[in-house]
């Protein structure tokens, strides 16, 4: 591919300040930053697509946590795919499509052996952020390999109109679950769930307490909950669990923005006599199952057997907007921002 013209500034987000509650748009700062050339062994990539995630919320508060937080007047960073532009690494040629880790920014120029190279003839790009990337093996290994999922489970699965949870009701049902119930916070996403996801029954968190509405929802109980919430919907879960049922502690995003201390659960001994097993999950931790997610999923993607949403946001401008909303809800499936 010819060499392409390249800017010689291009935009990124700095974080400005750091939020006290729910994120504000004066927290974020689009700067136009100078583009560098890639040394030895780098690449320049102009990004197509940015992903917005939870978990960038937690980075935007100064507390030592599994990834390091943002810092004050630098450039955020985050899950991103483009083409690359200029080339001194081999193997990495122009017009190669590349996914790797500084987004919220037009162009990066990063190591190569930071970036993976993806097929965009495969899947659409944007599925690399999400169905065929970290949101995806999230709920693949959340399910099959931290709850020790099996045939004949019945699953609940909150947040169940996202990006993790939409995938985490199909793959259930997909293998086999006897009964897949999820929540979400509104009409259109509960109906988008018991419609094109296949769930068998999906409720608004919003309408009635969680517990009631868990119980009608699932009369004989849940063997297995995928908790993208935390909060009222784990205390409910833990209530409706059977005997040995287990946990998969994936997000507790009901309490991202809190200030106070978060909610429960109040119920906690239950998981004794009920014999529950609860386990926390990084997704870092589940690489080895990627060959294996890729083949599995990229086949049902395939046949039409799974369904994959996503709401996208275009500009680069309208990235920190994009994850507000992310934080308000304003997504079915995957968040991505198209450049
Ligand atoms: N452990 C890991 O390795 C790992 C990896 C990836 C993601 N995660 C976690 O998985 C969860 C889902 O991530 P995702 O990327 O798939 O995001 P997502 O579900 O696509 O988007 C976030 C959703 O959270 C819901 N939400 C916001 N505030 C809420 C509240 N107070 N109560 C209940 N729901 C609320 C919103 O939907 P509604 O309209 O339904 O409220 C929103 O659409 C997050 O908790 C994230 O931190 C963990």
């Amino acid at each position: 591919m010819a060499e392409q013209a390249i800017p010689t500034t291009g935009r990124e987000w700095h974080l400005a300040a750091r939020p006290v509650g729910r994120p504000v748009p004066s927290d974020f700062a689009l700067v136009e930053a100078p583009v560098r050339q890639p040394g030895p062994g780098e690449v320049l990539v102009r990004n197509a697509y940015l992903s917005v995630d939870p978990y960038m919320r937690g980075r935007m508060n100064d507390v030592k946590s599994y990834v390091p937080p943002f810092a004050i007047g630098a450039p955020m960073d985050g899950g991103a795919v483009g083409y690359v532009v200029a080339s001194a690494a081999e193997g990495f040629e122009v017009g190669d499509a590349v996914l790797h880790g500084l987004g919220w920014r037009e162009y990066a120029t990063l190591p190569a052996a930071q970036g993976v190279k993806v097929d965009p003839a495969l899947a659409p790009l944007s599925y690399y952020l999400g169905v065929l990337g970290m949101p995806g093996l999230t709920a693949y290994a959340g399910l099959l390999e931290v709850a020790s999922f099996k045939e004949g489970d019945a699953v609940f699965v909150s947040g169940a109109a996202g990006a993790v949870g939409s995938l985490v009701g199909q793959i259930a049902r997909l293998k086999g679950a006897s009964r897949v119930i999820g929540s979400a916070g509104s009409a259109e996403k509960v109906a988008t769930l018991t419609g094109s996801y296949g769930f068998d029954a999906a409720f608004n968190y919003k309408d009635a307490p969680v517990a009631e509405q868990l119980a009608a929802a699932a009369p004989e109980g849940i063997d297995v909950y995928f908790d993208n919430v935390g909060g009222d919907h784990l205390e409910a879960a833990i209530g409706a669990l059977n005997p040995h049922g287990r946990v998969t502690l994936c997000g507790a995003i009901a309490q991202y923005n809190e200030t106070s201390a978060p909610a429960g659960p109040r119920n906690l001994a239950l998981a004794i006599g009920k014999r529950l097993n609860l386990r926390g999950m990084l997704v870092r931790d589940h690489a080895a199952l990627q060959p294996q997610f890729v083949a599995e999923v990229a086949g049902w993607l395939k046949d039409g057997s799974l369904r994959y949403d996503e709401t996208v946001v275009k500009g680069v401008e309208n990235t920190a907007e994009a994850f507000l909303g992310l934080l308000r809800g304003d997504n079915t499936g995957k968040m991505v921002v198209e450049l």
